[in-house]
């Protein structure tokens, strides 16, 4: 494990905690609400023979999910708190396995130095034999296996609107609350986590970046993230900045409406499919089927006017995650506030037709969820999963 013998473990774990208060969050009254940020990582080390137990033995019964790193693990500590375990699989090759440490240490870093309810809580890690991660469990899993799953009971409207609003409060917290700016960089449902009473948390910060507050924005390279969740200057220039996780969490809105995946099996992206309906407002076109009539319709005009914007290709006129919640939760919406001028609307459209591109023998395609990924060294994007 190179980066435990680098100097980078040290410096990823202190990143948080230095404070300087002009880097504090700018708008005061969004975040009035939310709780402080904890002064120091409230996570401890946790030995192997704890997660191990826990874990039983890391036995295949106990795993609850796979994703680029490897398994993770439910398990029960032994004063009784139900946890989940993300243990880090080796490859056989040794740059994939650097990248992910790379990435579970990043996470370490980013999210042991956040604490709000609708982000995932970090209990510890475990550094011996391996590298894990200890998460509170969230005990109905992914938002992704909740809207997908057919052998789970299908989201009731208000549990779909409860996780937007939610999921919305958690991101305001990363881009506003924080010491300092959190883009997330690959917000989607699979991403999304439920507890017991669908209260959503946002998990998975293996690509998330802390961005200066004298940065407007960033160019990353490679590109990292999972199609039909790209913002279009991200996809096409590596720009990053708070609004790349707006549009994710556009194209988020439209899965919880709609319980479509982002890119379907025919490859077609969910926003394509969506445009018509938002352009037109017509509300019964994009609605779930399996809902049938049991929405709260103000609710779904308001969400799917959210989507509109936040999905929109010009980055500059999405709105902010403060105004996305004040959207979802104030009274009057006012649609001639946020009209583009002519100019910014002829170059709106963004699609997926990009997919075409891509040779389906050349590129990697992913057999489970039959939507392309490609990995490269400028460009790592994954199937949603
Ligand atoms: N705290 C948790 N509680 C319950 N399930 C979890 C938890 N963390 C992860 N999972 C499950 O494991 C899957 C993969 O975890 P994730 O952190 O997204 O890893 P990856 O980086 O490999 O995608 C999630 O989609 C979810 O199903
Ligand atoms: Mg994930």
């Amino acid at each position: 494990m190179n980066y435990l013998r680098s100097r980078s473990l040290k410096r990823l774990l202190s990143l948080g905690r230095r404070s300087n208060p002009d880097e504090e969050c700018a708008d005061a009254d969004a975040v009035a609400a939310e709780p402080p940020p904890p002064s120091k990582p409230t996570w401890r080390c946790f030995s192997y023979e704890e997660v191990d137990q826990a874990t039983n033995g890391f036995h295949p019964d106990n795993v609850v999910g796979r994703g680029g790193y490897g398994e993770v693990y439910c398990g029960i500590l032994e004063d009784g708190r139900a946890v989940a375990v993300k243990r880090l699989a080796s490859s056989s090759a040794a740059a994939a396995d650097e990248k992910k440490e790379k990435d579970f240490l990043t996470e370490l870093g980013t999210v042991g130095h956040v604490r709000h309810p609708n982000v995932s809580c970090l209990l510890g890690c475990c550094l011996d034999r391996g590298l894990h991660l200890v998460f509170e469990f969230s005990t109905r899993g992914s938002v992704s296996a909740n809207l997908h799953d057919e052998k789970r009971p299908v989201m009731t409207w208000a549990q779909r609107h409860g996780v937007a609003v939610g999921t919305a409060r958690g991101l305001r917290y990363l881009h506003k609350g924080c010491a300092r700016r959190i883009i997330h960089r690959d917000i989607k449902a699979s991403n999304i986590l439920l507890d017991a009473d669908y209260e959503p948390q946002i998990s998975d910060f293996g690509l998330a970046r802390w961005l200066p507050s004298e940065w407007t924005h960033h160019a990353i390279a490679p590109i990292e993230g999972t199609f039909g969740c790209l913002a279009p200057e991200y996809f096409t220039h590596g720009i990053v900045d708070e609004k790349t996780d707006v549009f994710a969490f556009g194209v988020f809105l439209l899965e919880l409406i709609s319980g479509r995946k982002p890119v379907d099996g025919s490859h077609m992206s969910l926003l394509a499919w969506a445009k018509p309906y938002l352009n037109d407002g017509v509300v019964q076109g994009l609605v779930d089927p399996r809902l049938g009539d049991a929405y709260d319709a103000g609710q779904l005009r308001r969400l799917m006017f959210v989507a509109s914007l936040c999905a929109r290709s010009a980055a500059a006129w999405r709105p902010t995650m403060t105004e996305v919640l004040e959207l979802l939760e104030s009274g009057e919406i006012s649609q001639e506030r946020w009209r583009m001028p002519e100019e910014a609307v002829e170059d709106e459209f963004w699609d997926f037709d990009d997919l075409d591109d891509f040779d389906e023998d050349d590129d990697d395609y992913d057999d489970e969820s039959d939507t392309p990924s490609i990995t490269s060294s400028a460009c790592s994007i994954h199937a949603n999963d």
